[in-house]
């Protein structure tokens, strides 16, 4: 029998639908999921796949990446890569894996909602194989931290960071069951697909691999890669769904895409801005944190914008302001509260360090440096202990990260807004705004700082805190470099010393 060519069976297959008659079409399809409140079904037809493939496709592609991943990966434990490494270099993997690994079995959870719920069948049939490309992002991380698990227990973290309270991680949990769990299909997409996934995380899966092939980590760079290969196919799907949306109901498209960009941008500040800017030797960067942004996000964010007929966030300006200075704020903040951290941060504030910074950031010294200036002296005098925190930080009750850290030192104004009887606190007025146009998507979630003053964290303490974040002493951050590159300040300094 002869094998039919793709294209004489295709058409059929990807348009699998049919008119219910056991159940209501409401109830197998329910608006809440499908999102598609407002945009009549028929539009729905118009939904044309960004890419075609079929499962016999999909999986002789797939192979390939794996064979190639699966080669490369044994090819390094034999070489003793890991052990080599740079400790600073090293750090950003514990990060990542902790960070995001369990972010991409959400993705799976996601696309699985598409596959069963999105409004147009060839959505639905597209998803199932970005259900199958997440699996695989999940696994392989899993897989690549279970390998170096023996090297150090912090990689324990790929699959337990989301199971414990750790500050950082209820960040990223608490845009993870926004945007991905519960958001019905339409939102998610825009959010997910065309928000994340075509721009942040070319970030952390090309940028940031380019950095750590320079830096030697070749395995974390080479998964990273072959992760995104499958990110750039599937977050298309964004595309016709955005187009349909604009026809019916722009404004909502806008709002959605609005509220997750800022969140997401607040996220890869902290996970990004740091890796790139701090953690990676400065000899191997390629670029800054801010350039990446600029030419991997905000260039391809706006042509989208353009594209699809859609304005500029009303908080444009405000961002590109905070480019030049949000990530130091967090950098900042996360060496100080290293105790809260289940990696060892690099300070990466050395006199070579600081002089790149300088070059990529003009305001850096005035901001940051000053700071730093405080911390070093402070080092260099024995008083470690006037390095590290007592107490946690305000958290704003959106994006659940501390106030005071999206932009320089200078704009540490909290925001307010009052709903059903309580005030809840805000890291920008983009942040405020973002609650006050969904206030019941957010109110009555308590954020960590929240539940130590409600007397749910006890002892109420830094080490009750500790405790009730999971974090046990051999994985608790502390300076990645134990303090040695603060010395080249002290021989300036003999009084200090
Ligand atoms: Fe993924
Ligand atoms: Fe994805």
């Amino acid at each position: 029998m002869r094998l039919l060519n793709r294209d004489d069976w295709y058409e059929i297959s990807h348009d699998l639908d049919w008119t219910l008659s056991y159940v209501e079409e409401r109830d197998a399809f329910p608006a809440e999921w499908t999102g598609s409140g407002g945009v009549p079904k028929a539009a729905w037809q118009a939904w044309e796949e960004p890419f075609r493939i079929s499962y016999r496709d999909y999986v002789g592609v797939q192979r390939e990446k794996e064979a190639g991943v699966a080669g490369v990966r044994d090819a390094l434990k034999r070489a003793h890569i890991y052990e080599h490494l740079d400790p600073a270099v090293a750090a950003i993997s514990h990060f990542h894996m902790g960070a995001l690994c369990m972010v991409e079995q959400m993705a799976v959870t996601m696309l699985g909602h598409f596959a069963r719920f999105a409004p147009s069948p060839r959505w639905r049939n597209i998803s199932v194989f970005g259900m199958l490309d997440e699996i695989r992002h999940a696994q392989l991380q899993l897989l690549f931290s279970h390998d170096l698990l023996k090297h150090d227990p912090r990689f324990d973290w790929c699959q337990k960071a989301f199971h414990t309270n750790e500050w950082g991680i209820v960040a990223i949990r608490s845009f993870c069951d926004d945007w991905l769990l519960n958001a019905n299909c339409v939102d998610a997409a825009l959010a997910v697909h065309l928000t994340v996934e075509h721009g942040f995380t070319n970030m952390q899966f090309v940028a940031l691999a380019a950095d750590a092939m320079e830096s030697g980590d070749i395995g974390f760079s080479n998964l990273l890669s072959s992760i995104q290969t499958d990110e750039a196919r599937h977050a298309q799907q964004g595309f016709p769904t955005l187009e349909i949306l604009m026809k019916h109901d722009p404004q909502r498209a806008q709002r959605v895409i609005d509220v997750s960009f800022w969140r997401a941008f607040r996220l890869f500040q902290a996970i990004t801005g740091t890796a790139m800017d701090y953690y990676t030797p400065v000899g191997k960067r390629k670029m800054s944190f801010k350039e990446f942004m600029l030419e991997w996000v905000v260039d391809q964010h706006e042509r989208t914008l353009r594209d699809y007929g859609l304005e500029r966030p009303w908080y444009w300006e405000t961002f590109l302001k905070c480019l030049d200075h949000g990530h130091h704020a967090l950098h900042l903040g996360m060496w100080f509260w290293r105790p809260t951290l289940f990696w060892k941060p690099n300070a990466g504030v050395s006199r070579a360090e600081r002089q790149w910074l300088n070059g990529k950031y003009p305001d850096w010294e005035e901001s940051w440096g000053v700071l730093w200036d405080e911390i070093i002296k402070n080092i260099n005098t024995g008083d470690i202990a006037k390095t590290l925190p007592e107490t946690l930080p305000a958290l704003c009750n959106l994006t659940q990260l501390p106030i005071g850290t999206h932009w320089d030192r200078h704009h540490l104004e909290c925001f307010e807004s009052r709903y059903d009887g309580r005030t809840y606190h805000f890291d920008s007025d983009v942040s405020k705004w973002c609650f006050d146009l969904e206030p019941t998507r957010y109110a009555g979630h308590l954020n960590v700082v929240d539940r130590f003053v409600a007397g749910l964290i006890q002892p109420p303490n830094l080490a009750g805190a500790l405790a009730w974040m999971g974090l046990t002493p051999e994985v608790m951050g502390d300076d990645v470099y134990d303090y040695r590159w603060a010395a080249e300040f002290n021989r300036d300094r003999p009084a200090a010393a």
